[in-house]
């Protein structure tokens, strides 16, 4: 009922853990795939190590998370242990990168093929690490300078993943479709104002907004773009119960991907959804997931 192929990658399900949580060792995302997840996406990582923001990096709201962690990782060249770990779990694992340059981006892409990483993702979406994401990635004659350079370079399919903070998702997203795959959405620039302190919440004051109240942001985005673009979309954003992965999917996403809910609702999140979506296909007379992609596109 769940599993497929993707970019010629076996998957048990389309419940892929998400750049960014439990990922930026290869112990903790073995474990994240010992709960069900039908693979991984690494934290994203960059040429050099890097500290991140001062504390606070994280706020918890009633409806999602702010998290302003500005990159924080290992380094590419201390990387390729937890590639390794990863891997022992059996299913695909995706390596995130982030850079500024095509030079930057196609460094690190080849160093995770050389890992041994399944595929790879590039981050060209960040709400709040100057210099990187979202600022490289809504310049569009760079991003698809990027997704080429990259391409070239490498035989591991390419994902590219990008921003909603614009108003040229489409162009963006058309910019991008010598990948792969296309990954939608990153998080959505925001801020929380601390109204005793009178200042921002977090150190670097904007941040990038996770979990259930973006969800329409990311099935509006992959709804739009789904009508634009023939490459597979991976939808991301706000999914912590199956009825919110059936919703992504009948916008026309072919996978999914999961943060957030494992903050909400534990790391068994990825087999809970699993069950969640059988059980509703079930129910509604559906033999494979498949059958629901793009269903509510309306022409
Ligand atoms: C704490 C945290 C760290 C994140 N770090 C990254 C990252 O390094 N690279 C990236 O591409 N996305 C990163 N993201 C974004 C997520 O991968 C995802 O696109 C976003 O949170 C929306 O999905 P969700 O609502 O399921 O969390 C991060 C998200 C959170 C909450």
């Amino acid at each position: 009922m769940l599993s497929f192929t993707l970019n010629g990658l076996r998957f048990k399900n389309p419940l892929i853990l998400a750049s960014g949580i439990l990922d930026e060792s290869g112990e903790t995302m073995l474990k994240v795939i010992e709960h069900g997840a039908g693979g991984v996406v690494t934290k994203s990582i960059g040429r050099k190590p890097r500290e991140g923001y001062e504390n606070p990096v994280i706020y918890e709201l009633p409806y999602g998370l702010l998290n302003a962690i500005g990159l924080a990782n290992p380094g590419i060249e201390n990387y390729g242990e937890e590639i390794k770990v990863a891997k022992k779990g059996g299913v695909p694992v995706i390596g995130s990168v982030f850079g500024s340059t095509v030079e930057g981006f196609v460094y690190l892409a080849k160093k995770m093929e050389e890992y041994g990483a399944d595929a790879v993702e590039l981050n060209l979406s960040c709400p709040h690490a100057k210099g990187y994401g979202m600022e490289v990635g809504t310049d569009i004659a760079l991003v698809e300078e990027i997704v080429e350079g990259v391409k070239k370079e490498i035989s591991i399919p390419v994902w590219a993943k990008i921003t909603p903070n614009t108003e040229n998702l489409v162009k963006i997203a058309k910019a991008v479709e010598g990948a792969d795959a296309l990954v939608l959405i990153n998080t959505v620039k925001a801020m929380a104002i601390d109204i005793e302190a009178g200042m921002p919440v977090l150190s670097n004051k904007f941040g990038g907004l996770s979990g259930p109240c973006i969800k329409p942001i990311g099935v509006r985005a992959v709804y739009e773009v789904y009508r634009e673009v023939e490459k597979p979309i991976i939808g991301v954003g706000g999914i912590t119960y199956g009825r919110d992965a059936i919703e992504y999917l009948m916008a026309g996403a072919t996978a999914l991907q999961v943060g957030t809910a494992v903050y909400l609702r534990g790391i068994e999140v990825f087999s809970l959804i699993a069950k969640e979506m059988e059980e509703w296909m079930e129910k509604h007379g559906y033999a494979h997931f498949t059958e629901l992609i793009g269903l509510a596109q309306v022409r």
